[in-house]
């Protein structure tokens, strides 16, 4: 059955492959991108999520099937709190009560297998809590040591949005509503966010230190686009709360085997 699924980031790279995926596949898809799309408008802007979701609903007759949580930048600056989460977060929040009118309500996030790395265990607390005056001062902090202490805004925007997905999964507001909601962890991918990184042969060397793939290696905007596609789809009725690394071996490396508890 035709469903109306929102992509955000549609204009580009992951966003804009997992909305062509979907329509492929016989989906009506409203687009979301800062100047494209069916919605034009900045998800970094406290009053954007409101905005959407009367858009949204409008254009959905109030029954919304899917999102594709996917717009983010990776700056080393508080950029990447701002829209990789807290955009992020106020705009699921927003569609939740017209995902909750549909029969097989589905929910996909872009993380990251940055979600993987070192960061700052006290922003990735400030952003869980909530407190964004006190995340993006801390960010700022980050920032001004340079790109390389900066970059935990990225690494902590992403392992925080990691855990909000499973800390909502199975609570009434997500599973009680029949709302499922994964994130999906791409590891490297050629998009417009990576293009001058894989330009040079010092950014390929750089990329592939810091996140080696032994499977297949660089993905394209594709690969991660049928995750979603999957995971937004009705067909995936039991698995909520789960990020799917789709990192071409990076986290069974980096993480081994040894990954439950066993007490
Ligand atoms: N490319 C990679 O290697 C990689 C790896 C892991 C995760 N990701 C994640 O994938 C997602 C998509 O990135 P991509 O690689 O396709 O990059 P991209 O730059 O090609 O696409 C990102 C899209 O998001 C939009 N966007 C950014 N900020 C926005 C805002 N404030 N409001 C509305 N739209 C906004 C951009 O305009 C752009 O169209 C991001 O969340 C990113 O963190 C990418």
């Amino acid at each position: 059955m035709a469903r109306t699924i929102v992509v955000t980031g549609s204009a580009s790279g992951i966003g804009e492959a997992t909305a062509q995926a979907l329509e492929a596949g016989g989906d009506t898809v409203i687009r979301i991108d800062l100047t494209e799309g069916d919605i034009a408008t900045d998800l970094t802007d406290p009053e954007a999520a409101a905005t959407v979701a009367q858009k949204v609903a409008d254009a959905s007759g109030g029954v919304l099937d899917g999102l594709v949580a996917n717009a983010g930048v990776s700056a080393p600056s508080p950029l990447s709190l701002a829209i990789n989460y807290f955009g992020t977060v106020r705009l699921i929040e927003a569609l939740r009560p017209l995902l909750a009118a549909s029969e097989a309500p589905r929910v996909s996030v872009t993380s990251s297998a940055a979600t993987l790395q070192g960061n700052d265990p006290e922003l990735v607390d400030l952003l869980l809590a909530g407190d964004e005056e006190a995340a993006m001062a801390r960010g700022a902090a980050l920032a001004d040591q340079g790109p390389e202490v900066g970059y935990a805004n990225y690494s902590s925007s992403k392992r925080a949005i990691s855990r909000w997905i499973r800390r909502v999964a199975p609570t009434d507001q997500y599973a009680g509503a029949g709302i499922g909601i994964n994130g999906v962890g791409p590891g490297q991918v050629f998009t417009g966010m990576t293009k001058e990184l894989f330009s040079s042969e010092e950014g390929r060397k750089l990329a592939g230190d810091a996140m080696p793939a032994p499977y297949n290696g660089v993905a394209e905007a594709k690969h991660i686009a049928a995750v979603h596609a999957f995971l937004v789809s009705a067909e995936n009725a039991r698995m909520t709360g789960q990020i799917l690394f789709v990192d071409g071996g990076f986290d069974a490396l980096s993480r081994g085997d040894d990954i439950w508890p066993s007490a």
